[in-house]
């Protein structure tokens, strides 16, 4: 990959599509990258491709799409994390194809999705996302859902990351000191749910620690929106690292760091 941010940066979600079926030659390529979309917890995440009009498929929030990828997964250590690692890894490979895309956790009748994902026995499908060249022109229902989200709009890098404890905020001229700008900008432009942007991040020497910092109505049985979150967030750091070419290393041994109310601790990347 040469620039990582670059490409994110480039990334919106699309909710306003072409009216056509992606490129088979596209839509082939994505199928097999898909088998290899791994993720650093090791856990096993299968990716349906869904022809929207086989399988009567729509969600109130998009127009002209006609094909979907759901990801579905089991209860397993990690499992939130390494779907949302796993799932914007396929995503951005999408992207980098051609490809418009958005995650749908919520608004999508979510029992036609799994009935056609096919569900076996203990699996579940937190998120599914269209496949599809994006609309010369942005729907007004698109438009005015980015702006009841403030989709254009991100925290300031002060309000996300941080240096040794919560009380110290990372300015972008000390992450550029340190050499961690682009990759904490990667994360700070990724996707999150309602653009809640629950990502917290403390370096500590060379480790960085991940933390979520909760909002209500995020959590079912079966799986935290925001952690999912998180997995993102975690993917946008280590694709930017690597295309730096620096190595990460994954622990998840929580650091004694005091967490402000409402702020777990996830995991850490240690840079070899
Ligand atoms: C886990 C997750 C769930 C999401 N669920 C929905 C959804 O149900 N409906 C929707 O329209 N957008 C959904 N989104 C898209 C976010 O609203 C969007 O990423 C955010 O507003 C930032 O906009 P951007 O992706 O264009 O940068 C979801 C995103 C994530 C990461």
């Amino acid at each position: 990959m040469s620039n990582f941010l670059d490409l994110a940066k480039t990334r919106r979600s699309v909710r306003t599509f072409d009216g056509n079926m992606p490129d088979k030659q596209i839509l082939d390529e994505l199928k097999e990258y898909a088998e290899n979309a791994g993720n650093p917890f090791g856990a096993k995440i299968r990716f349906v491709f869904l022809d929207a009009d086989e399988n009567k498929l729509s969600s109130p929030v998009l127009s002209g799409e006609k094909c979907y990828v759901s990801a579905v997964t089991k209860k397993q250590d990690r499992v939130d994390e390494a779907y949302g690692y796993s799932f914007e890894k396929l995503l951005m490979k999408a992207h980098e194809l051609g490809l418009g895309t958005v995650i749908i956790g919520g608004t999508m009748p979510r029992e036609k999705f799994e009935s056609a994902s096919n569900l076996t026995e203990g699996e579940f499908m937190p998120c599914v996302s269209p496949l599809g060249v994006s609309a010369k022109k942005m729907s007004v229902k698109e438009s005015l859902m980015r702006k009841g989200v403030k989709a254009d709009t991100r925290m300031k890098f002060e309000d996300l990351f941080f240096v040794g404890d919560f009380d110290n905020s990372l300015d972008e001229q000390s992450a550029k000191d340190k050499d961690l700008y682009n990759a904490l900008e990667a994360v700070r432009l990724a996707p999150s749910a309602v653009n809640k942007q629950p990502w917290r991040i403390v370096i500590d020497g060379n480790k960085v620690h991940f933390y979520e910092k909760h909002d209500k109505g995020f959590l079912t049985p079966d799986y935290d929106l925001q952690k999912i979150d998180i997995g993102i967030a975690m993917f946008h750091f280590e694709a930017q690292m690597n295309s730096e070419g620096k190595n990460l290393e994954l622990f998840t041994d929580a650091p004694a760091i005091a967490a402000p109310n409402q702020v777990d601790y996830i995991a850490t990347y240690v840079i070899e």
